[in-house]
């Protein structure tokens, strides 16, 4: 039993079950054919009598080869988008007379998509070509459903049925240009964290691996599949190699149509070739494939079954390979016996693309081709198509789409949107993130090397600092830079969150885990690291500068150190969630801390600040963290810090002699009618803390806000990447 359904999970199976037909004739509803995901899947009685071959090269799209019923067909009707753009002003016209520069007469509407027909179906590839710019990643966003339904006119339609975007999202993949992926884990552990994330939990960890090693064999990454990804400063897998990895982890659900963008940009024509072959294997295996290809080799070509070629936004040649010849034949320009034929078709395209007129008519004579064609096929009938749902009923059955197995639904509407729970998701999520973290130790030695020199530096600088005025100042100076200093060593986690967010935005984007476990993962995973940090900082300044509080005061400073991390930890995040690019974000960073540090009341106490600023000063992060710690050290009533003479320190008359320093002493005491000798206390810890205007938060109360401010810039950073990443053109 077991057995059997491992051998139905495997998509390399050139032996798939048959479809249970009799459950064709009751017409459930998708939920519920869904539901049956498992169901169907464990289910292998009966013969196993093969499929029949697909028929690949089906060429001329001729009566007699369309086959009784492809049970998937991705049809497109008039595909229509364009997007408003500013027209660029030359110069002259930005000084004429009559300056309307920034009217609305400048937005001019760009058509990307022009009226753009086609089908694609199960166990072909269907590749859209062109010259870049010409449309071929904004076609395959709109079949992808990544344009807006409101900007995009035209039909999409699986079976002739409307597509709900919950529902392709579960019976679709996307597979964006670039490789996204962590360069420290292994090509298998890569996949079996996509499963992990992908696949339903009622599916067991062993047939996940199942799933996972058939995928392997699959993509043709036997001999890579110990090795690590990789990256500039690791060596790993070949590029070829990552790309197909690439691809494994969006279609380990085993989708129905899968759409990529580029899948052979940057490669070399040996790996572009095996990366075709590979999607020629997954369309063979019940799917149907969409990509765009700008350059494709002979080789490649003879794997492709259907071509759209896009100028402009338009269609220029839509069918099949072998076709090609004969269309530009009758076109007028035939193709030389030994050209690669593409290659003829492309440079033909830009050079008609040079004069306004030319595109046109070719544009025109595909439209009489196509026309033409139809003719000659309406004639005979293409069999029972199948319904959506029987086609995926079917499909099902056959041991596809090993996702979606929803609980208890009975609408399409109800598919289930993640796989997992919540908890599964944050462990899933923590275990990958500490996997790839603990490979590459070098991150965090240099962060800890960062907070150790930091501390020795500061611990030497302002080594035992005695109780005098100047070491009342000089601890002042040293609390204001310890705690700046937390925040900017913070700011080493925008490079790695701004790398980490493509692949975040993309497993979001098919629904892999919530956003809110990826968040509360990402915290969690962080506190063991910022508790190590603090330990470190603590330990090296605190007794080499001499705080007062002995053990008690050490844990004070410990618990507010981590707070600050904590806090700066957050706001980089967030920070990284908000900004785009690396050198902005340690900009935004560096300034804003700076501006933190200016209204903390360390340079400028809070009764002096201009009431107008006072809300800054309040927003200062380092405000929080430097009262505590400042509270820490002086709330000693007994403990004095200016005392007698040391009055006149700071002061031109501390250049006098002492002896004339306690002579003054006692006529000012007469003066004022009070005693000052020269060991009365004129200035406690408390009186410091006064000066410095630190009376309006209790020194818990400043920590408790620190660690609250850290809890405030996750919740953030979660909106932030709520709305940050809609991965849908407008
Ligand atoms: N949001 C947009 N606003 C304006 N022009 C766009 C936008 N998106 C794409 N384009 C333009 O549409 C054309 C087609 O883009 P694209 O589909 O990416 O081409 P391809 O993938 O074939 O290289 C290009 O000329 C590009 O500059
Ligand atoms: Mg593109």
């Amino acid at each position: 039993m077991a057995d059997d359904k491992l051998s139905l999970l495997d998509t390399n199976t050139m032996n798939p079950k048959p479809a249970r037909l009799s459950k064709l004739h009751t017409s459930p509803t998708l939920g519920e054919l869904l539901m049956r995901v498992e169901d169907a899947q464990s289910d292998t009685s009966g013969p196993n009598t093969p499929r029949p071959p697909h028929r690949v090269l089906d060429l001329t799209y001729a009566c007699s080869s369309v086959p009784p019923s492809y049970p998937f067909v991705l049809s497109f009707n008039n595909l229509t988008y364009s997007v408003k753009v500013r027209q660029k002003m030359s110069l002259s016209s930005c000084f004429s007379k009559n300056n309307t520069t920034f009217d609305n007469s400048t937005l001019i509407s760009k058509v990307l998509l022009n009226d753009i027909s086609g089908e694609a179906r199960e166990g072909e590839i269907m590749a859209v070509l062109g010259a870049s710019g010409s449309g071929k990643s904004t076609l395959i966003d709109a079949l992808a459903d990544r344009i807006s339904k409101e900007s995009l006119k035209g039909s999409v339609t699986l079976n002739g049925e409307v597509l709900e975007s919950r529902l392709l999202k579960v019976i679709s993949a996307y597979v964006m240009q670039d490789d996204l992926l962590f360069p420290m884990l292994t090509v298998e552990e890569t996949l079996m964290f996509s499963a992990e994330f992908r696949l339903p939990r009622s599916l067991s960890r062993s047939k996940k691996k199942a799933r996972v090693q058939a995928l392997i064999d699959q993509l043709g990454l036997r001999n890579a599949a110990k090795t690590v990804i990789g990256d500039e400063g690791h060596r790993g897998v070949s590029g070829g190699e990552r790309r197909r990895v690439s691809i494994g982890i969006d279609i380990i659900h085993d989708p129905i149509v899968l759409f990529l963008d580029e899948p052979t940009s940057g490669l070399d024509s040996t790996s572009a070739f095996m990366v075709v072959k590979v999607l020629q294997r997954i369309a063979q295996s019940g799917s149907i494939v969409i990509m765009s290809i700008h350059q494709p080799s002979y080789r490649i070509l003879s794997l492709l079954d259907r071509l759209i070629f896009l100028s402009h936004g338009q269609t220029v040649y839509s069918g099949s390979p072998t076709s090609l010849p004969r269309f530009f034949a009758e076109f007028g320009h035939p193709i030389p016996e030994k050209d690669n034929r593409t290659e003829f078709a492309l440079d033909l395209i830009r050079e008609l693309e040079e004069d306004p007129e030319g595109t046109k008519s070719l544009v025109e004579f595909n439209k009489t081709w196509q026309a033409k064609k139809t003719e000659r096929n309406n004639n005979c009938h293409d069999g029972p198509k199948l319904s959506l749902k029987d086609a995926i009923s079917a499909s099902i059955s056959r041991g596809k789409l090993v996702s979606g197995a929803p609980n208890n639904s009975t609408l399409a509407s109800s598919v289930p949107t993640f796989a997992n729970p919540f908890w599964i998701e944050i462990m899933v999520v923590a275990k990958r993130s500490l996997t790839n973290s603990s490979r590459m130790p070098e991150l965090f030695g240099i962060r800890l090397g960062a907070v150790l020199v930091t501390g020795i530096i500061l611990a030497t600088m302002f080594w035992q600092l005695d109780n005098s005025p100047r070491g009342a100042q000089e601890r002042l100076g040293f609390f204001a830079f310890a705690m700046s200093t937390t925040f900017y060593t913070c700011a080493e986690a925008i490079p790695v969150f701004l790398q980490e967010r493509y692949i975040f935005m993309r497993e979001t984007a098919y629904n892999a885990y919530r956003r809110s476990s990826y968040v509360l993962a990402h915290s969690l995973i962080s506190i063991p690291s910022l508790i190590f940090l603090s330990f470190t900082f603590a330990a090296t300044t605190f007794w080499a500068v001499g705080l007062a509080g002995g053990l008690q005061g050490f844990f004070f400073f410990l618990f507010t150190i981590f707070a600050a991390f904590w806090a700066g930890s957050s706001f980089v995040t967030f920070l990284s969630g908000v900004v785009s690019h690396v050198m902005l974000g340690y900009t935004v960073v560096v300034a804003i801390l700076a501006y933190f540090l200016l209204f903390s009341g360390f340079f400028i106490s809070r009764d002096r600040i201009p009431p107008y600023w006072l809300w800054f000063h309040y927003l200062s992060l380092v405000k929080y963290p430097y009262e505590g710690v400042l509270q820490n050290e002086f709330d000693d009533p007994v403990k004095c810090f200016v005392r007698g003479v040391q009055l006149f320190d700071n002061s031109p008359l501390g250049m006098v002699p002492n002896s004339l320093k306690v002579d003054l002493l006692k006529s000012m005491s007469k003066t004022l009618g009070m005693n000052i000798t020269s060991t009365t206390c004129v200035t406690t810890g408390l009186d410091i803390l006064k000066q410095q205007g630190i009376t309006d938060i209790s020194k818990w109360g400043c920590v408790w806000i620190t660690v609250a401010w850290g809890f405030f810039f996750r919740i953030m950073f979660y909106v932030s990447l709520l709305f940050g990443s809609k991965n849908k053109r407008s």
